[in-house]
């Protein structure tokens, strides 16, 4: 039997060839503090798609400039950026790979000259500046934002679209109680908690019917932090409002010592995927073709997510076939030689 690693996902008509996800990488590349696509990202993306990657999913873009985490992130904020993107997805699409680009807001973590915001006004740590409390208008401003990123997502040419509600940025601000001290109605109980979130689901929603990925840090590793629970709530809440797959981290929402073992986060996007039934995606710490068979043949997760691996090695999903002794094609050019 093939592995499962190397069986087909499809999702609202999109279909991966294989489960494997480069997993999104911000490189800080962009020139000019301008967000725009340089030729280093047109290789770096391009050449994973040539590795056999199912899914290459582009680092967070930020919907608007204050929302970047340094001036040399990629941006989505004006039409300009549409350009680029689109000469990304070009190297992408030439390897049979699907594309997806994620959409993000720094909030509180964004390291820039200029102000900065967040659910309230409480920095990260000592190095951060401290942000401006949103107030009601600069937060629909936000959900406008991912609005209009999600359309100009579509003119690029994008396969799938993943919201970055993860590692303690502006949309996991909004989700925990850590960092959203507000009284009104983004704030206080979870269900308020989670209204920023489910306004950026429906404002994406009105331009982008395609498949639609959230991650989420399923761990805050504080006590007063989001519990399993909370999470399985949110989970739950985005699969009605029409979401496909949470893709599962952790962390980065506070300061706090993490330790990390090869699939320290699987467990997370287990529980997420079975008590709310929902796809899941898993990340962190998987390097090997045996570890990421083990995890989506025993129904762990739908999807393995890969970073630093696929960083070291382009051809990830090539030697993740030759530890699970299958014989993946592509690129054709090399067929004969692997
Ligand atoms: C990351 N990570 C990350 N995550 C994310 O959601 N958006 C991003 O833009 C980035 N940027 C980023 C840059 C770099 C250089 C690294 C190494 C990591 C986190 C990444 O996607 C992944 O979740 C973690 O690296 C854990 O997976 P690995 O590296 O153990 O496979």
């Amino acid at each position: 039997m093939n592995p499962k690693l190397f069986s087909s996902y499809t999702v609202k008509g999109v279909t991966l060839k294989n489960r494997i996800v480069m997993s999104p990488m911000c490189m800080y590349s962009s020139m000019q503090e301008d967000g725009h696509v340089q030729p280093f990202h047109l290789t770096h993306y391009e050449s994973r798609a040539a590795g056999q990657a199912g899914l290459v999913m582009i680092e967070a873009t930020s919907v608007v400039p204050e929302g970047r985490i340094s001036h040399q992130d990629l941006g989505i904020w004006s039409d300009e950026h549409i350009e680029g993107l689109s000469k990304i997805n070009e190297g992408i699409h030439r390897h049979g790979a699907k594309s997806a680009i994620q959409l993000a807001h720094a909030g509180r973590k964004a390291n820039l000259r200029d102000e900065i915001f967040s659910p309230s006004a409480i920095p990260f740590n000592d190095s951060f500046k401290q942000p401006t409390e949103m107030n009601t208008e600069e937060i629909k401003k936000v959900v406008e934002a991912f609005k209009a990123a999600a359309r100009r997502s579509k003119e690029a040419g994008f396969d799938i679209i993943e919201l970055h509600g993860a590692h303690g940025y502006l949309i996991n601000q909004f989700l925990s109680p850590l960092t959203n001290k507000r009284t009104d109605e983004y704030g206080g109980s979870k269900e308020k908690r989670y209204a920023f979130l489910r306004e950026v689901i429906e404002a994406v929603q009105t331009e982008w019917n395609g498949p639609l990925f959230v991650r989420v840090s399923g761990n805050e590793y504080d006590e007063n932090g989001n519990t399993m629970d909370d999470f399985i709530y949110f989970a739950k809440e985005m699969k009605n409002q029409g979401v496909d797959l949470i893709d599962v981290s952790s962390g980065g929402v506070v300061p706090a010592r993490i330790d990390v073992y090869p699939g320290y986060q699987v467990t997370y996007a287990e529980r997420i995927k079975h008590q709310a039934s929902i796809d899941t995606g898993a990340v962190g710490m998987i390097t090997s073709g045996l570890q990421a068979e083990e995890i989506v043949k025993n129904e762990r997760a739908d999807l393995i997510f890969v970073a630093r691996a696929m960083l070291r090695n382009p051809y990830w999903a090539k030697q993740a076939a030759d530890d699970l002794g299958y014989e993946l094609q592509g690129p054709p050019q090399y067929d004969r030689a692997w």
